[in-house]
């Protein structure tokens, strides 16, 4: 009998220098460094710095990040017109896996076959760049034509966090809050090999175009058990209510074996390295916004939760209402993900190009024996 392992779970499929999750210290590591600890010094700009070149910016490094990020921050009238053309009930995953997908069409037009696909390490780089700088304008518009409202240019004077908050609210953000959005960019830059990170690996491996790859793991991170949880935690926090009512919900929610959203994680089983961070993050935000129900009701579900079930929350329990606090509609969350997970998803796309084996696994067959349709009569030639 084969030893199958469903889910691939337990599988080393291949070596990364990019990030180390470590369940047994609960510790995440990017290129070496504690992730709690990039997120409290460092703007997100420089930690995708340090995600595509392994080591934190110069101060020389990080301004010519930042001027080629600024560069690329607008969108063009193709891709604006592309959103237009997604419904407005849509899911905005779609409109950010379609707005991806033009960009990568426009930049690749004209440029050969598809065994040229893959592209230098330097067109990557500069593809993963673009894609980087061009999220915030895409997820900001999804936002504001939702509520009616016209695109906002980016502002060249405020850095990426800030700037993307700009360009969703079209006011100043608040220094605090900067902060904690940064911080939660940073939180879900990278994971090793998740679900959408192998996604897009997988197509990589293939050697297929960066875009391609992008787009594919968009598509996996939308599931509500990858991605899409955190949007999932803000839709049970409104089912809730307030923290009066956790215990009611709780009994019917696990009477009737629904899987709580914002808890569990595949490799993380004694609580995600994450959380105490982005946890963090929420309670400035609680304060600034004076929202003490929020942090009740967080509290007491994961308090009940965890002493039930003996599962701890993930990245996507705090991140989901610390997205609410600061005003991205629910269906927004996810987008926001994808935001920050692009500059992983493309620094392990440019890992796998570097010493690439296609990625193709075997399966187990389990369907009918061998079997004819009636009265085929084999052609001799073929047979
Ligand atoms: N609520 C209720 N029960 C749960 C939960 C949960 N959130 N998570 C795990 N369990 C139970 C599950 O029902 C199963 O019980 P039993 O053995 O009695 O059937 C047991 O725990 C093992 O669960 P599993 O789904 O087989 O474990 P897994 O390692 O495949 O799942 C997971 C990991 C993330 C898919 C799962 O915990 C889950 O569905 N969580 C809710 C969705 C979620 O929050 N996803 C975000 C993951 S972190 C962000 C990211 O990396 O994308």
């Amino acid at each position: 009998m084969t030893d199958i392992k469903k889910g691939l779970a337990g599988v080393v499929a291949d070596e990364t220098a990019i990030s180390k999750v470590n369940p047994e210290t609960n510790s995440l590591l990017y290129r070496g460094y504690p992730v709690q600890e990039l997120a409290a010094t460092q703007p997100f700009e420089a930690v995708a710095h340090l995600l595509w070149h392994g080591e934190l910016p110069t101060d020389d490094e990080l301004a010519a990040l930042r001027a080629t990020e600024r560069a690329h921050r607008t969108l063009t009238p193709e891709v604006i017109a592309a959103i237009d053309l997604v419904p407005l009930d849509a899911h905005p995953m779609d409109e950010v896996r379609t707005a991806l997908s033009l960009i990568g069409a426009i930049d690749l037009a004209g440029r050969g076959s598809v065994l040229e696909a893959s592209g230098s390490v330097e067109d990557n780089l500069e593809r993963s760049i673009r894609l980087f700088a061009a999220l915030p304008a895409i997820v900001a518009y999804g936002q504001r034509r939702r509520h009616g409202d016209e695109p906002i240019a980016p502002r060249d004077d405020l850095d990426y966090a800030a700037n993307f908050l700009w360009m969703t609210f079209g006011v100043e953000a608040d220094p605090v809050v900067v902060d904690a959005f940064n911080r939660s960019m940073v939180l879900y830059a990278e994971h090793s090999f998740n679900a959408s990170t192998f996604t897009a690996r997988v197509v990589a491996s293939a050697l297929s175009d960066l875009y391609s790859a992008v787009v594919a793991a968009v598509g996996a991170l939308k599931g509500p058990l990858h991605g899409g949880a955190n949007e999932a935690v803000l839709h049970i926090f409104e089912e809730i209510g307030d923290a009066s009512n956790v215990v009611p919900w709780l009994d019917d929610a696990l009477a009737s074996k629904r899987k709580i959203m914002g808890f569990g994680h595949r490799v993380y089983k004694r609580g995600d390295s994450r959380v105490p961070t982005m946890k963090a993050a929420l309670d400035t935000l609680v304060a600034h916004y004076d929202r003490p129900d929020v942090a009740e009701l967080y509290d007491t579900l994961e308090s009940e939760f965890v002493s039930r079930k003996g599962i701890y929350p993930n990245l996507d329990y705090p991140s989901g209402p610390a997205y609410s606090l600061i005003g991205f509609d629910i269906l927004t969350f996810t987008p926001l993900f994808v935001a920050a997970r692009v500059t992983g998803w493309t620094a392990h796309i440019m890992e796998q190009l570097g010493s690439n084996a296609l990625i193709r696994p075997l399966s187990e067959y389990v369907g009918p024996d061998e079997r004819h349709i009636e009265g085929y009569v084999p052609d001799p030639a073929v047979a």
